[in-house]
């Protein structure tokens, strides 16, 4: 076991991306921010330093933080914000978990620029036999030309609006498929026939995105920081929050050009302005002739044919089915096979009326809102896990979020404009005591929206035991379930139309940010928090917080 200690300084750099120039929020300077590498058991230290006027965090996203809730990261609910010119430092241990996570400020959008890789190394040999020549991420973003700040504004003053970035981009860079970007393209050398394997990672803020690297196939390995039975794939899909470990052979024999194109686009594109441009990378050839050198690189207009073409959900639901935990006796699957609590909650948009005077960008005149179980999730003004852990209470929080929704729903039968429209504001937490086998079965409503809600859950991995287009049948489709290889992570991209159930074994005492993990669905109120209770052993129980935590 080694201490790991790292330096974050928060602070303005100047970026330049399709020829406009702006001050970027970043860590250390730079963009996206540096690629942290651990390896599993490690004690780490961040120092995370802000050096501007406004007020960051940082969360070490699918990192589990067990007993350590206090280095989570989500403003408001972990910790109170660290303010311009404050310190703290994130102390956790990397336990038993192995491969690709990454980090992100977790507060506002400012995720839009600061984020970055939380590669964590194995101790033991991948379980799969091949010999990788390189390790390369892929982590794919989202470039604003505006404010992000005044556009995240925007959105939850009017309630909708314009919201679109202007370009995808991987690793920080568009590709030549937007204005000005040629020269702000990934390209990633390989060498004919060694193996490499790509630790992607979808950073982008609104949008799920196909990615595919034309004449090459891509065999899945790893989902957020899991092992999964490889499968070969031409495409993966992937959504915010989510990471994929693929592995690819650069088998190919390249004769006019050495180069082959990568490429990611957004799974949706509707209603919305929503961007339905392509970000673009290349893997180059390393050219092993003595005589002649790589020829240029020639004009470049459309992306690879094995890319999945927009709102492909019969390619999404063939993708998703594929994913299965390795469930081997090195890499078991720990699914809970019975379990203690089922919770039913819907998941979706909602509509309210315009307040008087004022203008609102959602639909039909009203506003967008979005909820759990028709609870818009209010971020509280103090840090919820301090509350709990000194016993605080205040009068807008509250215990009981409701654990099933309050109109029966029913994705066929109900008229959403007349039912399920309405939503309540507050602070509602799950609580469980510590140790119980819990079940979440996310109903989408589909309500005025076309995409996936990719719902992440802070502190636990989680077990995809079952999902489903329609509506849940409580009396028929347990019986379908996967308790035997379902897939663990910590993101689920609900689908559109459909359900998804899933199981947690709440074994670690805090207080856990469940949400949207479309940065808008979170602002709006796509949220709740799941409190584990301290269990009666003293190794079930969260550590006190440390000196440095901030206050608000
Ligand atoms: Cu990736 Cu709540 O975060």
């Amino acid at each position: 076991v080694t201490a790991l200690w790292i330096c974050f300084q928060v602070e303005w750099k100047s970026v330049t991306r399709l020829c406009h120039s702006k001050p970027l929020l970043t860590v250390n300077g730079e963009f996206p921010g540096p690629n942290i590498a651990v390896h599993e058991g490690d004690n780490v230290e961040v120092k995370v330093t802000n050096r501007v006027a406004r007020n960051t965090t940082i969360h070490w996203h699918g990192i589990r933080q067990l007993r350590t809730g206090w280095a989570d990261g989500p403003a408001y609910i972990t910790q109170c914000p660290i303010r311009g010119g404050q310190s703290y430092t994130y102390k956790f241990t990397v336990k038993e978990q192995r491969g690709t996570l990454w980090w992100h400020s977790h507060l506002a959008w400012q995720r839009a620029s600061v984020y970055g890789a939380f590669i964590i190394n194995p101790r033991m040999p991948y379980p799969f036999s091949a010999s990788i020549q390189a390790e390369v991420p892929i982590i794919f973003g989202e470039w604003w030309i505006a404010d992000v700040e005044a556009v995240e504004n925007e959105m939850t003053l009017y309630g909708g609006g314009p919201n679109s970035s202007d370009a995808y981009t991987i690793n920080g860079l568009p590709g030549p498929l937007y204005p000005c970007s040629n020269k702000d393209t990934f390209i990633q050398t390989v060498e004919r026939s060694k193996t490499y394997m790509l630790r992607i990672i979808n950073a982008a803020l609104n949008d799920e995105l196909f990615f595919s690297v034309a004449n090459h196939t891509l065999t899945v390995v790893e989902i957020d920081a899991v092992y999964t039975k490889p499968f070969t794939t031409t495409a993966i899909m992937i959504a915010p929050g989510q990471t994929t470990n693929v592995l690819l052979t650069a088998n190919q024999v390249p004769d006019s050009s050495s180069m082959f194109v990568m490429a990611a686009r957004p799974y949706l594109t509707s209603v919305f302005p929503f961007d339905n441009s392509t970000t673009v990378g290349f893997l180059k050839y390393k050219d092993t002739s003595p005589k002649k050198s790589n020829p240029p690189l020639k004009p470049y207009t459309s992306p690879p044919y094995n890319l999945p073409l927009m709102e492909d959900t019969v390619f999404a639901t063939q993708f998703s089915n594929k994913l299965r935990s390795l469930a081997s006796a090195q890499y078991p699957c720990n699914v809970p096979k019975k379990i203690d609590k089922r919770v039913i909650t819907t998941i979706g948009l909602n509509l309210q009326d315009c307040p008087v005077n004022q203008t609102c960008k959602g639909y039909a005149g009203k506003r967008f809102y979005a909820s759990m179980n028709n609870q818009s999730f209010v971020r509280p003004s103090m840090s919820l896990l301090e509350s709990h852990y000194r016993n605080l209470t205040t009068n807008k929080l509250s215990y009981n979020f409701p654990e099933k929704p309050p109109n029966a729903f029913d994705y066929t039968g109900v008229d959403p404009l007349t039912k399920n429209m309405n939503t309540e504001f507050g602070t509602k937490l799950l609580v469980v005591p510590y140790g119980t086998e819990l079940e979440i079965v996310l109903q989408g409503t589909s309500f005025l929206n076309v995409e996936n809600h990719p719902i992440h859950v802070h502190g636990h991995n989680f077990f995809i035991v079952g999902r489903g287009f329609g509506n849940f049948d409580v009396a028929k489709d347990p019986a379908h379930y996967n308790l035997v290889d379902p897939p663990e992570r910590n993101t689920v991209a609900v689908q559109v139309g459909g359900w998804a159930a899933i199981r947690i074994n709440a074994d670690n005492p805090g207080v856990w940010f469940i949400h949207c993990h479309l940065e808008e669905h979170t602002s709006w109120g796509l949220a709740t928090g799941l409190i584990v209770k301290s269990g009666s052993d003293p190794s079930q129980c969260l550590l006190p917080p440390p000196e440095d935590l901030p206050s608000c």
